[in-house]
């Protein structure tokens, strides 16, 4: 698709943000000349994918369109069994209706939050297992996604097995910047899992460019293609939820995958409940047969190397300039790091956010916080919770723009890093939700 954008004065852009209580979310998408928010939904669709939807079988019950993507899940991950739903958060709220209970404990590496969201709904806790080394926003680390054995091995042995329904891995781990985890971490996840009878999951919203990131930096992948890498990384995997508005490049969309019959047998109540009959879950025949054909493309090599290899333009172009992000450079964004970029901005100001809200003003490019925004209060004391990291992510939507774009994205974070020494006042909450609250916070300036 081809899509025409729109310029705006700073004027208007200023208005903007205070009629949206400078919040990026609450802004009208035509307000925005290139919309770095998320890669999610956002890519466009290839002629193949366009022309497999005018077959797409509607039919309630049974529909091929259900048998192709039951076939195309199996060879790609070797699943059995799987459940549609409309997007990730679906397949989790599903998932977890049957696992989570209250008082639980789920390890995992930097949980998504709609994934800490779901957890803590349920008042059971996420603990966060993942490497220290990604909390250093310089430091090389080929896969930073990585579970910390030994934390893992902590919270496996000191709380009884009923506590911990599962562990999940999100690949790649979107929430400390898009980092991949190597396939000997989730050997190993799956092989101390294993041990303490636990059951293991995968966040897959971006599992090929988890699968790129392999082939190209770990020993012993170079030769295998794609597919085949993903093959191997969901043998270590008891069954996965799915947010197919990524790497499955379609617009809306997800599933659960299973190896367990029983599990599926129960989660099928809950997907009739919440989401539609087992053979459709919340999808029209016609996007199930486009995201089967996403699934296929996705997973091509040169399509994944385009695609990293332009996110991390944009890097190179912004590190050039002398200005603070975080590396490598993610699969799916391009991180700043907030707090060296701002170091005026109080922590109680919202660091993040105040910076994305300042490269809108800019250049009408619209990024997100990935902040304390984002991390919302303790569910128990109702503070503040400060994560390590407060960052904002440039996510480069699949297939959409050129690099004279990317150009024009640089251009306008580096008017704003020359001028950070002005920017000394951040943001203050007038209103918030009391979970996710980023999606509807109203702020204003301090
Ligand atoms: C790692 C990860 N998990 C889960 C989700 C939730 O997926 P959805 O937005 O389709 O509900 C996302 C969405 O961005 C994600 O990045």
């Amino acid at each position: 698709m081809v899509e025409a954008i729109r310029k705006s004065t700073r004027e208007e852009r200023e208005k903007w943000l205070k009629e949206a209580f400078y919040n990026l979310f609450n802004l009208r998408s035509e307000y925005v000349y290139i919309d770095l928010l998320t890669d999610s939904g956002t890519g466009a669709m290839s002629d193949k994918q366009w022309s497999a939807m005018m077959l797409g079988d509607e039919s309630y019950a049974g529909a091929s369109s259900y048998l192709i993507m039951k076939d195309a899940i199996k060879k790609l991950f070797g699943f059995n069994d799987f459940l549609p739903t409309h997007q990730g958060r679906a397949a989790e709220n599903v998932l977890f209706s049957v696992l989570v209970k209250e008082g639980d404990l789920v390890p995992g590496n930097s949980h998504f939050d709609t994934t800490k969201g779901h957890i803590e709904f349920r008042k059971a806790k996420a603990v966060d297992c993942t490497i220290d080394e990604a909390f250093h926003p310089t430091l090389y680390h080929p896969f930073k996604g990585n579970i910390d054995l030994n934390k893992l091995e902590d919270v496996l042995k000191n709380n009884p097995k009923e506590k911990i329904p599962f562990v999940i891995v999100t690949l790649t781990c979107n929430t400390s910047g898009g980092q991949p985890v190597s396939m000997q971490n989730l050997r190993e996840v799956y092989s101390l899992a294993k041990g303490f009878g636990i059951k293991v999951f995968f966040d897959s919203a971006r599992f090929a460019e988890n699968a790129y990131f392999i082939k190209i930096r770990e020993d012993g992948y170079q030769d295998k293609t794609i597919k085949e890498i993903v093959k191997e990384m969901y043998s270590y995997a008891d069954g996965m939820t799915m947010s197919s508005k990524k790497d499955a490049i379609v617009n809306m969309g997800g599933f659960i995958g299973f190896s367990d019959r029983k599990l599926y047998e129960e989660a099928s109540v809950y997907n009739i409940m919440f989401e539609g009959f087992v053979t459709y879950g919340g999808m029209s025949g016609r996007d199930m047969n486009a995201l089967v054909q996403g699934l296929d493309e996705g997973t091509e090599f040169e399509y994944l190397e385009t695609r990293i290899k332009q996110v991390a333009y944009l890097g190179e172009r912004l590190k050039k300039f002398g200005i603070p992000l975080l590396e490598p450079f993610g699969g799916h964004a391009i991180f700043l790091d907030a707090k060296r970029f701002l170091p005026e901005i109080l922590k109680e100001e919202y660091i993040a956010q105040t910076l994305a809200v300042e490269i809108y003003l800019e250049g009408g490019v619209r990024g997100v916080e990935i902040g304390t925004l984002l991390a919302d209060r303790d569910p128990v004391t109702r503070k503040n919770r400060y994560p390590e990291l407060e960052l904002v992510r440039l996510a480069i939507p699949r297939r959409v723009y050129t690099n004279s774009h990317i150009d024009y994205v640089a251009a306008a974070i580096e008017n704003v890093f020359e001028r950070r020494s002005q920017i000394t006042k951040g943001l203050r909450i007038l209103r918030e939700a009391p979970i996710m609250r980023h999606f509807t916070v109203e702020l204003d300036r301090v």
